[in-house]
């Protein structure tokens, strides 16, 4: 097993120690950024370690994303997040599609397996999954709510139940699912601010459809409150709790990059040019974080308005 550390100053006493398998991608780094800052110490786990850039207290660590051993003098873990999965950002053929299926399936079992397996299970597994399980024809969602029945929908599906021999174990079993998160340097808002700064910002579709979303600060302040919170478990949506309709949101995106927004694509033009994936624009996302609103989470960007402008503005 392949693993390097760098140790530039000293971890606090009580800091917790937390897997983070998928955590050199952009989530994971977001969340290295805030759990290190609260004097965490990170054991990454990657199929690429030479990709990835030495930080203090993370610890990187290869494994294959299929199996899974932790060397017998491992501190004990207190948490493990599971990030792994390959971007659905390419043409949904039938081997891409499985593709994107087992790049989330097989890591989930292999971690749930290590941890039913091991004496020193963690405290809490974190297990993303997306708001697309719904069925998005529905006006709202909550927890609650059907799974529908899209690629998306069944792949959350099937990747929220490879955790579910947790529920019968001591390990505490989180699962947020998750909206689109909002960074500029990252989709999917990036090929939107481009193109708008461009002044070739669009309305795709009707512009009715609504779009769930969150701030990547909410994000990380929410999966660092679940890793610390024994309260917390069971199925959460972490959106902000204000989804807005495509074009309000296009249009408040226009405003504050000062340009403007003329050009409209039909759905008909969507679909012959992306496919099935033209859902990810044109289906309606009306999710609501129902749970964490009634644990009275105090959201950072509750408004659209608002974190598009800290976001582009900062
Ligand atoms: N970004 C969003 O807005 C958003 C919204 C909802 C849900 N999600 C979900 O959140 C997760 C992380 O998203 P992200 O934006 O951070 O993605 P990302 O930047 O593409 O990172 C994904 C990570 O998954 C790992 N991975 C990819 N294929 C794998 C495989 N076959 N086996 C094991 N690991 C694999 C990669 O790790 P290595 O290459 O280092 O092994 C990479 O670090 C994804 O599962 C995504 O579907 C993201």
């Amino acid at each position: 097993m392949l693993s390097r550390t760098l140790t530039s100053r000293p971890l606090r006493h009580h800091s917790v120690h937390i897997i983070i398998a998928g955590g050199s991608g952009f989530l994971g780094s977001l969340l290295i950024k805030k759990l290190c800052s609260h004097g965490a110490k990170i054991t990454l786990l990657t199929r690429n370690p030479n990709n990835v850039d030495a930080q203090p207290n993370v610890k990187i660590v290869y494994w294959d994303g299929q199996t899974l051993q932790l060397p017998p003098h491992e501190k004990p873990i207190d948490a493990i997040i599971n990030l792994c999965g390959l971007s659905i950002a390419r043409w949904w053929t039938p081997s891409a599609k499985n593709s994107i299926t087992q790049s989330r399936v097989q890591p989930s079992k292999a971690l749930v397996k290590w941890c039913l397996s091991t004496n020193k299970p963690p405290k809490t597994f974190v297990q993303i999954s997306g708001i697309d399980y719904y069925d998005l024809n529905t006006t709202a969602c909550n927890e609650n709510d059907n799974h529908g029945n899209t690629f998306l929908a069944r792949l959350s599906k099937e990747w929220e139940e490879t955790t579910m021999p947790l529920q019968q174990s001591d390990t505490r079993l989180v699962i947020p699912r998750l909206a689109p998160v909002l960074a500029r340097t990252h989709p999917p808002l990036l090929p939107l601010l481009l193109s708008t700064r461009c002044c070739l910002g669009s309305i795709a579709g009707p512009g009715s459809q609504y779009f769930s979303w969150i701030h990547h600060d909410d994000f990380v302040n929410i999966i660092h409150k679940m890793v610390h919170t024994p309260e917390m478990t069971g199925i959460y949506n972490v959106c902000a709790p204000n989804p807005v309709p495509y074009a309000t949101f296009m249009r408040t995106l226009a405003s504050i990059c000062h340009r403007p927004l003329w050009l409209s694509l039909p759905s008909w033009f969507m679909k012959s040019l992306l496919g099935e994936m033209a859902s990810l624009i044109l289906d309606s996302r009306k999710v609501f974080p129902t749970r964490l609103s009634k644990s009275r989470h105090q959201f950072k960007y509750p408004e659209i308005q608002q974190a598009l402008t800290q976001i582009i503005q900062s």
